[in-house]
């Protein structure tokens, strides 16, 4: 039975990069975003959502397992919201705060929480970037929920009874170390994750990469 990669967020960046990697590397993929797209296989599917709803995420889980019959073996967070703060941190609302939370903190970790219930050995994998270590003004909203997502990411990664399940945070950087910002690259994504969905053991959840 071929193994399920489920993508949470993937357009047009990276994420279709990472989908369309585990799909050559045999896995059955479904992709999700708020933009609908079909696919002609039996093995690929893409699925409509809004992370700013957390609901939103449990039905997914319910089409992947009717669709293949199974949970999930590996699930990628890779969607993000942002709300520009130009230099006064305290300027987003807080209807606009919750709902960029919710993309960047509650969906994946609600992600996360039903992964696991369904299958104690997923490989849960979120895509992040350097905000878990550094503090922007202009990035407030962005930060917040990325390293509150970091934080929950490594507690589970330590939690021995969520074993043999892993948990990791990945974080491209550029050549010299400093922030990407732009310039992602899927293909370094996807080669890691790949690597990551395949991995023994837990290894250190919080991974810097440079690419
Ligand atoms: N390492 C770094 O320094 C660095 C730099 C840049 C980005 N990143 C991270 O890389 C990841 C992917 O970035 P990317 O450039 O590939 O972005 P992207 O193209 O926007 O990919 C994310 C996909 O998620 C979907 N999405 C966004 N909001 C959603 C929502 N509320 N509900 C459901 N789907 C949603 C979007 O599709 P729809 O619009 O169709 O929903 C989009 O295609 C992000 O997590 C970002 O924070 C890291």
């Amino acid at each position: 039975m071929s193994k399920i990669a489920l993508i949470l967020g993937c357009g047009k960046g990276i994420g279709t990069t990472i989908a369309d990697s585990f799909h050559s590397a045999g896995y059955n993929v479904a992709s999700v975003s708020r933009t609908p797209h079909t696919f002609p296989t039996q093995d690929r599917v893409h699925l409509v959502a809004d992370f700013a709803i957390p609901d939103s995420i449990e039905p997914l889980f319910d089409q992947v397992e009717k669709r293949w019959g199974k949970a999930p073996d590996v699930v990628v967070y890779n969607a993000y919201a942002n709300v520009l703060t130009r230099n006064d941190p305290l300027s987003a609302s807080s209807k606009d705060f919750i709902a960029a939370f919710n993309i960047n903190t509650t969906s994946p970790y609600s992600a996360a929480f039903i992964a696991h219930e369904r299958n104690n050995n997923v490989r849960y994998i979120y895509t992040g970037n350097a905000l878990n270590n550094l503090v922007d003004p202009n990035i407030t909203i962005l930060g917040v929920g990325k390293s509150a997502s970091a934080h929950w990411i490594q507690a589970a990664a330590k939690a021995k009874g969520l074993r043999p399940a892993q948990f990791y945070y990945c974080d491209q950087r550029k050549p010299d170390g400093s922030p990407c910002y732009t310039g992602l690259r899927g293909d370094a994504h996807a080669e890691l994750y790949l690597k990551l969905a395949e991995s023994k053991e837990q290894g250190e959840p919080n991974i810097v990469f440079r690419a």
